[in-house]
């Protein structure tokens, strides 16, 4: 079974999706732990309520040495790392030794409206401001750059005339769920076959 640990920054609905899969018998597989870089977000409540183990590795409090600490917690734990809303970047060790066994959600097609900086509520603002028709969501393997690594999946959503970054976030945050559990199925199964910078679903 394979197991992995989830890294998360906030409200953990990307986490409680992988849970929820988890428990729905989609998923065969384990969440071996869960590790924030933020005290107090919601997500790690989430973990606790299913009895998986949480480490708070704070951002402001490690700098430089959090993606150390982090290495140090899932070294030959775990098959594969799950960014699901982790704002910090790693960089690295780990990126080395977990060489495409770790996978980004981003609120957007990259890659458009991705890169440093662009996390969060502040993706949707800046769709909205170009005009896109057509916005989604990436599930991609985490590289030495930022939201570069290869793509696994991506889904797409139209924007409304209507759309405010709110409205719009919410229903791209539907397909992320769908996204991110997809992808942890097809890479439990060994169906992601990497091929240069493309990936293919075999
Ligand atoms: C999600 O929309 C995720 O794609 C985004 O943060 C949100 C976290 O929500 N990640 C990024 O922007 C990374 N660049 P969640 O905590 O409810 O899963």
């Amino acid at each position: 079974m394979l197991k992995i640990a989830v890294l998360i920054s906030g409200g953990g609905t990307n986490l409680q999706s992988i849970i929820d899969s988890i428990e729905n018998n989609y998923l065969n597989c384990c969440i071996e732990c869960v590790i924030c870089d933020k005290a107090g977000a919601f997500g790690i409540d989430r973990a606790k309520k299913h009895d998986i183990k949480t480490f708070v590795i704070d951002k402001k409090e490690h700098g430089v040495a959090l993606s150390d600490k982090i290495l140090e917690i899932v070294n030959e734990k775990v098959d594969l790392i799950v960014l699901a809303g982790f704002l910090s970047i790693l960089k690295g060790d780990i990126l080395k030794r977990f060489h495409n066994k770790i996978i980004n959600i981003h609120p957007s097609l990259i890659p458009s409206f991705c890169g440093k900086g662009m996390y969060g509520i502040k993706v949707h603002e800046r769709a909205l401001e170009y005009g896109v028709k057509i916005t989604g969501c990436t599930v991609h393997f985490v590289d030495e750059g930022t939201d570069t690594g290869s793509i696994i999946i991506q889904k797409a959503v139209k924007v409304l005339e209507d759309d405010t970054p709110e409205t719009l976030q919410k229903r791209v945050l539907e397909q992320e769920h769908k996204a991110l559990s997809e992808a942890i199925k097809l890479i439990s199964e060994g169906r992601v076959k990497i091929e240069g910078r493309k990936i293919k679903i075999v």
